[in-house]
């Protein structure tokens, strides 16, 4: 059988290798082949390896010309789909406002709900399609999307139907979250709200298949732990995943929750302590770590260091939103963490694919193997290692998606 595409001139592939999570240190095994080959049908790898050793036959060829080729990014946490804007937020908090006060006095996520409840599913795809495409152009190939701008429950369904219809429209493949975001403001109506979550939403996004994974905001602001887990063992019982906002601004229990639901992943962690680290690291459960919230909020960077060294599986994700991260870039995500978060630029690599696409679930993406999707990126330069050093331009010359240039 003749392989459909051989893509030479490969300075240098580097993939992580094997379906599970990479934990600990074992986040710094990459696997980097010189001179590489890769071979490619029905939108799968076929074949990786030293151009020299292949022996099999090829329909087309195609010569890279010497540059180096990586698996295509994950970023496993946005919130693309949103309306209205943030720049009145950013301006108080560069004058001295916190975000969380900004978002007790009814500003913040509040008033972004505001909007987006307002727009129709049209202007919701219409501002969130080039966000995906700029995360698409940084490397992104896969792309999770949240909800949790709805609030009501028509609304957060609304959302995504938004989400589904993007996907639909995007060259990146979508993955989409349900995010149960923000409680009612009165406290009194909270019970309810949980109840419709429980009744209504879960149940209808389970049977439409809108999305594969619930994820809560577990904060002071946010939701308490045993709203948080009433919500999540519901959602597992529907056959969703589950995942948490957790540890961003207070430590009051959400990762311990997570590792205790068996969750895909926790994420934030920036005010996680010695605890929530042991915690996580003893689990199944991925770390995601933001960067670009620490970057714009200025608050303490998730500690990347620490969780990779007591043994955690770390993925990194843009986190991209309107208040607390609007970054574009995936391939930035990493760069900030290699010099925020303390990760190693192996690590960052590992992170930003294999633990990124198991953060999601997925076990087909994420490395360039036999068997895998062959979403890939291309780099202008031969060095891999670009990829997270470059700022504030792209290292990234092509993408490619199931065998397919998307860009460049
Ligand atoms: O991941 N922490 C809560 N949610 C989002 C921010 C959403 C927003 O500010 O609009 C986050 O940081
Ligand atoms: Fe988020």
């Amino acid at each position: 059988m003749k392989t459909e595409l051989l893509v030479t001139g490969i300075s240098e592939l580097v993939t992580a290798e094997g379906a599970a999570a990479r934990h600990g240190r074992s986040m710094s095994e990459l696997k980097i082949v010189k001179n590489a080959a890769m071979a490619i049908s029905g939108g799968r790898v076929d074949w990786v390896g030293a151009r020299g050793e292949w022996e099999g036959e090829a329909e087309a060829t195609l010569d890279l010309g010497g540059v180096a080729v990586l698996p295509g990014l994950v970023d496993p946490h946005t919130h693309a789909v949103w309306a209205g804007d943030r720049l009145g937020d950013f301006e108080a908090r560069v004058a001295g406002a916190t975000y969380e006060e900004i978002l007790l006095a009814g500003g913040g996520i509040r008033s972004t709900v505001r909007a987006t409840a307002a727009a129709t599913l049209e202007e919701l795809v219409r501002l969130a399609n080039p966000r995906v495409e700029a995360l698409l152009r940084s490397g992104a190939t896969t792309i999770e999307v949240k909800s949790g701008y709805g609030f009501a429950i028509a609304a957060e369904v609304a959302m995504l139907e938004a989400i589904a219809a993007l996907a639909v429209e995007s060259k990146a493949r979508i993955v989409a979250t349900v995010l149960i975001h923000l409680p009612p403001a009165d406290a009194a109506e909270r019970p309810r709200y949980v109840e419709q979550v429980c009744g209504e939403l879960i149940p209808e996004v389970a049977r439409r298949g809108l999305a594969t994974a619930v994820d809560v905001f577990v904060e002071r602001e946010a939701w308490s732990v045993v709203e948080a887990e009433q919500m999540l063992v519901c959602a597992k019982k529907h056959r969703l995943a589950v995942k948490l906002h957790s540890d961003q601004f207070h430590s009051i229990g959400g990762v311990e929750l997570g590792v205790r639901v068996g969750a895909l992943s926790v994420d934030h962690l920036e005010a996680a302590g010695e605890a929530q680290i042991a915690a996580i690291a003893a689990s199944e459960t991925v770390a995601t770590i933001l960067p670009g919230v620490s970057l714009h909020l200025g608050i303490p960077a998730a500690p990347g260091r620490k969780l990779i060294d007591a043994g955690a599986a770390v993925a990194v994700g843009t986190d991209l939103n309107p208040g607390s991260s609007p970054l574009f870039s995936c391939a930035a995500a990493l760069g900030l963490a290699v010099r925020m978060n303390g990760l190693t630029a192996q690590e960052g690599i590992v992170a930003g694919t294999l633990n990124a696409a198991c953060a999601l679930g997925l076990s087909d993406r994420g490395r360039l193997e036999a068997g895998c999707l062959a979403d890939f990126v291309v780099l202008r330069g031969a060095d891999w290692r670009e990829l997270v050093y470059v700022l504030g331009a792209n290292a990234v010359r092509e993408v490619w998606v199931g065998g397919r240039r998307v860009v460049g």
